[in-house]
């Protein structure tokens, strides 16, 4: 029998997938404090050799994708840079341009927001990514949930949750266009040999139409995968609408990550999609040992090399909307209620930013219940992502998360970089691969054949089929 993992990600979920293989992303953290850059290990966050190292090994544990995120600005907190973030984070599509070429299978996933991108010379570049690596690149469709980004793009127009999705629809309607002018392989006389689509704009204040040239080629996965991240009901609609991947942060505990794949895949049939259409990713860390106690220490270790008392207070404060760096890291949460007038134009995400009144009712309970401060209490949050344990109890653990139906694999973040997933790859994939849940070779060139996921429609084959096509028809949505 084998150890079980702690915390015990519990309840009896029936094995509804009893042959499902166990995926992974590597998400490689860009500027916070999930890699833990002060210890001696850690290599640079610019450096080529720190994506080189990375990527590599992912590549040898047959991961399916190696993800960047985006900031265009450096994060602010309160009106000020955010000082506990290392600065420092090269543009996804130009770094991932450089790891295609040294690499043969692993997808390559491109962070792109909809808000401020131009989406023509978006999808331009992110179908540049997909042929020149072969048919292996994704987008990953996000909206960015703050304003102060917007002072530098739109002409420092922000735009407000309830525009974002409506633009971010139009902007993937326009990216298809891109992609969709190229001639089909397989058209025939006439269709193969459309090279321009006409599409309304995305603009309001100058509604004009777009015409979109076929000036890249179609890769051998179509087009780029869609990947999705944004967790309010819009976003979760978007994806279901949109998107082949949602990168999701259901990823503690098993009961949770059942509730939202059920919620998701409700979403996805009211689109007039198979519920199995969207795959989905939560982010998550993994750390083993040899035995569970030696694996709970170095989770421990890792937890508190990642909440330092500074990045406790900034955490705490995030959520109460105030400057908490006079408190005692060691002593209570603040007695008081979260500011909440602060927190929009800063922070747009709408579900967080509404729910921090009961995000710290919880902490409170919790904190009061177990007896603590507000660094141990942080440290405590951060132990609930995750998976720590004896790489063949990890491996147990995983494989039942997707043979419940609860995901479809991992975006596993690195605590330490570049060496970060060493273990994983060769200490959980042989497990997994013993079990008969993680493949024992690539089996396919394209990500998309990675992802297990059916070819693309062009425009035309959708006209031809008559299938449901959510893209088609974009709306143009004002701009403020
Ligand atoms: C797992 C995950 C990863 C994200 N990564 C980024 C990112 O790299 N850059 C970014 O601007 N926003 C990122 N976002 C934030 C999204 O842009 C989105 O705006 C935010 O979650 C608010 O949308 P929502 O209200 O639908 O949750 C991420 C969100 C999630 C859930």
């Amino acid at each position: 029998m084998t150890a079980p993992t702690t915390p015990p990600h519990a309840p009896d979920a029936p094995i509804t997938r009893p042959r499902a293989q166990v995926h992974f992303g590597v998400f490689f953290q860009g500027v916070n404090h999930t890699t833990i850059w002060s210890d001696p290990e850690s290599g640079s966050q610019t450096d080529f050799a720190s994506f080189e190292r990375v990527v590599r090994t992912a590549e040898r544990g047959l991961f399916d994708a190696f993800f960047l995120g985006e900031g265009l600005r450096l994060r602010e907190t309160r009106g000020r840079i955010h000082d506990l973030d290392v600065v420092g984070r090269p543009d996804a599509i130009t770094q991932l341009a450089a790891l295609a070429a040294i690499t043969e299978r692993i997808g390559l996933v491109a962070t792109q927001n909809t808000t401020y991108h131009d989406p023509a010379d978006l999808a331009r570049r992110l179908a540049s990514l997909d042929v020149l690596s072969g048919g292996r690149a994704a987008w990953n469709v996000v909206t960015t949930d703050n304003a102060w980004t917007g002072e530098n793009f739109r002409r420092g127009g922000y735009l407000d949750h309830a525009d974002r999705y409506e633009r971010a629809a139009a902007v993937l309607a326009v990216a298809r266009g891109v992609w969709d002018a190229f001639p089909d392989a397989t058209g025939g006389a006439g269709e193969g040999t459309v090279a321009r689509v006409t599409v309304p704009g995305t603009d309001l204040r100058t509604p004009r139409d777009l015409v979109l040239d076929a000036t890249t080629p179609r890769s051998p996965q179509g087009h780029p995968v869609i990947f999705q991240a944004g967790d309010s009901p819009q976003g979760r609609d978007f994806a279901a609408a949109h998107a082949d991947v949602i990168f999701s942060r259901h990823g503690a505990v098993l009961a949770d990550a059942l509730g939202f794949a059920a919620d998701v895949r409700r979403r996805v049939v009211a689109a007039g999609r198979p519920e199995d259409d969207v795959k989905i990713f939560p982010g998550t860390a993994i750390v083993v040992g040899d035995t569970p106690a030696e694996a709970e220490e170095k989770a421990r270790w890792v937890r508190r090399a990642q909440v330092t008392p500074a990045t406790a207070l900034s955490i705490v404060g995030n959520i109460w909307g105030e400057d908490l760096s006079s408190y005692d890291p060691d002593g209570p949460l603040p007695a008081h209620d979260p500011v909440v007038a602060e927190l929009g134009g800063e922070r747009g995400s709408a579900t967080t930013g509404a729910r921090t009144h009961e995000i710290a009712r919880q902490w409170r309970a919790v904190a009061e219940a177990e007896n603590l401060s507000i660094r141990e209490l942080v440290v405590r949050n951060a132990g609930e992502r995750g998976f720590t344990g004896t790489p063949e109890a990890v491996a147990d653990e995983l494989t039942r998360w997707v043979r419940t139906g609860a995901v479809d694999g991992f975006n596993l973040s690195p605590w330490i970089v570049p060496s970060g997933l060493d273990d994983v790859v060769d200490r959980v994939v042989p497990a997994l691969q013993e079990r008969g849940a993680y493949p024992a070779a690539y089996e396919g060139g394209t990500l998309r054949e990675h992802l297990g996921l059916r070819a693309p429609l062009t425009r035309r084959a959708r006209d031809r089929s008559g299938v449901l096509d959510a893209d088609s028809e974009p709306t143009p949505v004002p701009v403020p």
